[in-house]
């Protein structure tokens, strides 16, 4: 089969590895992809979000699968353009990918079907957010309506933070549309936990858990990213909670899915946190994360293509897949200012010498070859993955590896799997 793979991070080239792996595979192109997904076939020259361009492309070379990574080529329709020409592709339409794209929807949703999340008020108008923050209990968490990559949620601890979040978000517009409405909602406490489950519209089959590090510094300190780091497994699922995740979210949103008559096929993202009072849906995301798919992958056995293919074709039940019982670790090697402004176009050294380390394998995220030298090309630069018998040597493992690495100004977290 010739697939198509659509974004350019750590999680387009780490599904392009997996799926390089089966046997049915005959060629991969990545559209645009990075210097990692380049080694494991063609990278083509679109953009993610140039919907007609890349539907022209997968016509003129008769592609049999095409899988979206990024939640904005989904929100802008990309699987309904695909699927109206009768080309197979992974993911939800736009209408279910709305889950993600709005908190607001998301969390009407979440309300409506009885989905355990944090209490929340949803604001179009800035003086009446600024009015109701006045009243509210601290910490509070602003989040912008809309996409923002991972850059839309202020964690307030004062009146003062909480005023200056809604004034910069829905006055000053620094999230564009995205952020001229807003969700606040109570802060949770807990250990938090990324979930994924492939969703085929009447089954879900959930992959094991995985912990994301979205501070951009250690301790958890500094502004929100993309994400920093990820281990899998973590240790925070007992069977008890387990079959609560499975009844109070993934059946209550299969059940809502249908009674709202959305078309849901793809991978369900939803990320939580464990609170003394169970389990509560922070928000749903529509695709694989980044770097949670990083680990995921590492950790599947079986064929990742079967899997898709179950979900398309709505045959989900007849898949179990197996995973290694080993722990992955993943350290995210980033531009130094990510999340904010940073500069591309850094020469990257070691990458051999890190790749030969044991249990290593690196997944490029923003990289991009001239002439012979492999050169920065955004803010999470690679994603240095280790596979190992338990965490503390696949920590180790991860970091030998990336002290091999080197670019100038590379700034990492200390503490990925710590905590
Ligand atoms: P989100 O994009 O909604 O997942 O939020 C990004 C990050 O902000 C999460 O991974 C949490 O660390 C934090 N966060 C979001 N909502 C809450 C909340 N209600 N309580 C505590 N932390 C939150
Ligand atoms: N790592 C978080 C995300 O992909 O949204």
């Amino acid at each position: 089969m010739k697939i198509l793979i659509i974004g350019s991070g750590g999680r387009e080239h780490a599904l392009a590895w997996k799926l390089a792996q089966s046997p049915r595979v005959e060629k991969i192109f990545t559209a645009p992809g990075n210097a990692g997904t380049a080694t494991l076939g063609e990278n083509v020259p679109l953009s993610a979000q140039d919907i007609p361009a890349l539907l022209a492309f997968a016509k003129s070379k008769s592609i049999d699968l095409t899988v979206v990574g990024p939640d904005d080529s989904l929100a802008d329709g990309i699987v309904d353009g695909f699927e109206k020409e009768n080309l197979r592709i992974f993911g939800p339409c736009a209408a279910a990918a709305r889950l993600e794209s709005s908190k607001i929807f998301a969390k009407e949703f979440m309300r409506r079907h009885g989905i355990p999340t944090a209490e929340s008020r949803e604001f179009t108008d800035s003086l009446e957010a600024h009015d109701w923050c006045k009243q509210a209990r601290f910490p509070l968490v602003i989040k912008a309506d809309g996409l923002a990559l991972g850059k839309g949620v202020i964690i307030a601890q004062t009146p003062l933070e909480a005023a200056l979040a809604i004034h910069r978000s829905m006055d000053l517009g620094v999230f564009g549309d995205a952020g001229r409405q807003v969700v606040v909602e109570e802060f949770l406490e807990g250990p938090e936990c990324s979930l994924h489950a492939l969703v085929d519209g009447e089954n879900t089959c959930l992959f094991p858990e995985a912990r994301d590090h979205k501070r951009a510094f250690d301790g958890d300190t500094g502004p929100n990213t993309g994400g920093m780091g990820t281990v899998s497994p973590v240790g925070a699922l007992n069977p008890g909670l387990q079959k609560r995740i499975q009844t109070e979210v993934m059946d209550r949103f299969l059940a809502g899915i249908k009674a709202d008559g959305l078309k849901f096929r793809g991978m369900l993202f939803p990320g939580l946190i464990l609170t003394a009072n169970g389990p509560k849906v922070l928000e749903f995301n529509c695709r694989f994360g980044d770097p949670e798919t990083q680990v995921l992958l590492r950790r599947l056995k079986s064929d990742l293509l079967d899997l898709l293919e179950a979900c398309i074709d709505g045959t989900l039940a007849q898949q179990t897949p197996q995973w290694d019982d080993r722990t992955a670790v993943c350290v995210v090697l980033a531009s130094g200012g990510y999340p904010a402004a940073y500069e591309k176009g850094k020469p990257i050294t070691g990458l051999a010498a890190a790749e030969a380390e044991p249990g290593i394998i690196l997944f490029h995220a923003g990289t991009r070859q001239t002439g012979n030298d492999i050169v920065t090309n955004g803010g999470r630069v690679l994603g240095v993955t280790a596979l190992a018998a338990d965490v503390q040597t696949a920590r180790d493992q991860a970091y030998a590896a990336a002290d091999r690495i080197h670019f100038d100004q590379c700034q990492r977290r200390e503490d990925i799997a710590r905590s």
